[in-house]
């Protein structure tokens, strides 16, 4: 066979990852040299093909000289082709070793230019710079796929409970989480905004369909440089008609216990890789607690009084990030607080009937000083009062006159959340920003690569 056949032959194909069912066995791998370390007669390779990693053995009286040359010279993320023999090793970190029989190059990285992400300690904006590379590393490769098993949880829990995914369209001629943060788009002779949320459009797609999600780009112009904030971040969003406040926290609890217990189930090695504190997982499971705004507000003076919050939290603002750290660090598992005052909060939620100074809104913030995850209401079903508040909020009623068809043609209580994936996955990794959480995160200061 060619070397461009073998490189481009799709089976029998065996990954990193799955290789134990090939242990005795003879395999080919695809991929690149991570790294390697020699002793005397015997080169101890490392390699990686995007499922894991692998340590090879090379004796030199094993293989051709040429082939033991070429080893013991390669340089870092050379690609290569691999064949070899599969052995179980207790002490090998996924369990087996490849007894090397083969190594073809397939492209060699010159010693004067090599990979520039090494070993050693590199500072942020030389990784962020280097984001294309940087993310072969096995630890942010690993964040990936638990990015990726997120998104595969989210879309079965959906798809299991009769959701039907609508997609919304990112070209907007409107706001739907306020003003302040749109980034204009010009769209012929019109202006138009990149979405900050999906959300209004699928309340029309609930009311055609009934359970709905989508899960898109959708885009915050906040000039705010937080571990927290990307300009353009990664949203899924469920609407569901006729379902009040008290039904959409439990469909977020069991929303976020699914994607937790997937990502157990399924990437717990690469929790591991992550360095991630497993225990800390396990213990999100049903049922949240569920705190009043009101609720909140105690603890948070309380907090005050004890020391460990500067300034005392006022009733009737928005939490910031200290403030949810704080309410969130008192739980084991995420905390549910709802009703917050509708001055804080977006035109469309539904008032309290109970206090109407009250939205019927529940934001879920993330334990270990996570904060919020996910942004979630009952959505005002009103015509007249949705028109009062759109006015209140100096928003242009024309642009939303499609919107209050809604409470024209049938209108139903109903209600959705939106979850951030990018903070549920720095969450569920432990880490301490979000710029790992994306392929290439978009944020204040960084638009490259
Ligand atoms: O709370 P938010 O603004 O809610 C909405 O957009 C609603 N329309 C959603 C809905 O009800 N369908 O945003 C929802 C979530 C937040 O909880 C957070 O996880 C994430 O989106 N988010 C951000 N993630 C990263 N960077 C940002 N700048 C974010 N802004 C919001
Ligand atoms: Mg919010």
């Amino acid at each position: 066979m060619s070397t461009e056949a073998k490189i481009l032959e799709t089976y029998p194909v065996a990954t990193i990852a799955t290789i134990g069912r090939h242990a005795g066995e003879t395999v080919t791998i695809r991929g690149w040299l991570y790294n390697k370390r020699e002793s005397g007669k015997l080169l101890f390779p490392i390699f990686r093909d995007g499922s894991g990693l692998i340590q090879g053995v090379v004796a030199k009286n094993a293989v051709a000289a040429e082939v033991f040359d070429a080893v013991k010279t390669l340089t870092d993320e050379s690609s290569v082709i691999v064949t070899g023999k599969v052995r179980a090793d207790q002490r090998a970190p996924g369990g087996y070793e490849l007894d090397v029989q083969n190594v073809e190059v397939v492209q060699r990285v010159a010693e004067d230019d090599p990979f520039p992400i090494t070993r050693k300690e590199h500072g942020v904006d030389f990784l962020m710079e280097h984001r294309h590379l940087w993310m072969r590393t096995p630890r942010q490769a690993a964040i990936l796929r638990v990015r990726s098993e997120i998104e595969k949880a989210m879309h079965d829990f959906f798809d299991d409970r009769g959701f039907i995914r609508t997609d919304p369209p990112i070209l907007t001629p409107a706001a739907c989480e306020g003003t302040s943060t749109l980034f204009p788009v010009d769209y012929f002779d019109e202006q138009a905004f990149l979405t900050q949320s999906g959300q209004l459009y699928i309340e029309a797609t609930a009311m055609a369909l009934g359970k709905v999600y989508s899960f898109g780009p959708t885009f915050r112009a906040e000039k705010s440089k937080t571990r927290r904030h990307l300009t353009e971040f990664w949203m899924v969003e469920p609407e569901v008609a006729y379902l009040g406040l008290d039904g959409l926290m439990e469909l977020a609890e069991q929303f976020i216990s699914h994607i937790v217990a997937g990502v157990l189930e399924r990437r717990r090695a690469d929790l591991q890789v992550i360095g991630r504190d497993i225990a800390k997982l396990e213990a999100v499971k049903p049922p949240f607690p569920r705190i009043t705004y009101d609720e909140a507000v105690k603890m948070l003076q309380e907090g005050h009084s004890k020391g460990a919050l500067e300034t005392k939290f006022e009733w009737g603002g928005d939490f910031g990030s200290p403030d949810e750290t704080y309410i969130s660090s008192q739980f084991d598992r995420p905390v549910m607080v709802h009703r917050y005052p509708a001055q804080v909060k977006a035109f469309y939620m539904e008032p309290d009937p109970k206090r109407p100074e009250l939205a019927l809104c529940c934001d879920v913030l993330a334990p270990e000083g996570y904060g919020e995850i996910i942004g979630g209401s009952q959505r005002m079903s009103s015509y007249d009062l949705l028109v009062q508040r759109i006015r209140e909020h100096d928003l242009p009623i024309e642009a939303f006159k499609w919107y209050l068809d809604l409470r024209k043609y049938g209108s139903v209580p109903h209600s959705g959340f939106g979850m951030g994936i990018e903070r549920a996955v720095a969450w569920i990794c432990g880490l301490e920003h979000v710029r790992e959480t994306i392929p290439f995160p978009r944020m204040l200061y960084r638009l490259y690569p």
